[in-house]
């Protein structure tokens, strides 16, 4: 697309998102970025909600709010309207198990509101019902606009991966050409698709 003013994605330290070059240069650990050029531009990494190693004196619930805050220091910083969207995943897997604070996510969700910034919630190891609800951001509190998902999808017993995307998303793809012009190879796969919907329907009771 032409004349993308918000190009930024803002991560965290310690995030894992994935190995291709744009969700590599996601991730927040230098291991992530030894290939040369990463990460990519237009890709930041701010604190993530680590209390128990980084919260020193706070209680959790004021480290929540002040790792939160440090996302609204960095939007500030960038200019809001350079910032296209904020990533994470509800509760950090790959850099530590770091389980946030409550106070995390709802700020976030606030900040991201108050600047018109995309949330994407990286539903991948947290979603269907891993921790209690069906996807992470249900057990934070908070209402995301994207959301990539896999592994719980089919219990890993097919391949399967995606991003739920929200209506206000969808709508302006169709209104720029009626469709989303990318795909894989195996994209909407059937046998895949009949594992997800299979497990899905298991995981149901
Ligand atoms: C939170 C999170 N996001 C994304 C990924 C990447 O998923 P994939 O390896 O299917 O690209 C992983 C992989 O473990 C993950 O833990």
């Amino acid at each position: 697309m032409k004349n993308l003013k918000r190009r930024i994605i803002i991560s965290r330290k310690r995030a894992y998102h994935g190995s291709t070059v744009a969700a590599a240069s996601l991730c927040g650990d230098s291991i992530y970025h030894e290939m040369d050029g990463l990460p990519i531009p237009d890709i930041v990494h701010i604190d993530c909600p680590y209390w128990y190693g980084e919260g020193g004196d706070l209680t959790p619930d004021e480290f929540g709010l002040k790792s939160a805050q440090s996302l609204e220091s960095k939007i500030k910083d960038l200019g809001p309207e350079k910032v296209a969207a904020f990533i994470g995943e509800p509760i950090q897997g790959a850099g530590g198990l770091i389980v946030p604070p409550d106070t995390y996510w709802p700020e976030i969700q606030r900040i991201c509101e108050k600047y018109g910034i995309l949330l994407i919630s990286d539903e991948v190891i947290c979603g269907f019902g891993r921790t209690g609800n069906w996807f992470g951001c249900e057990t934070y509190g908070f209402k995301p606009d994207l959301m990539p998902i896999a592994k719980g999808l089919s219990s890993g017993y097919m391949p399967i991966g995606g991003v739920m995307i929200h209506d206000k998303i969808a709508e302006v793809l169709i209104k720029k050409g009626g469709e989303f012009s990318h795909g894989y190879t195996y994209s909407g796969h059937p046998v895949a698709c009949a594992a997800g919907i299979a497990t899905l329907e298991i995981d149901r009771y």
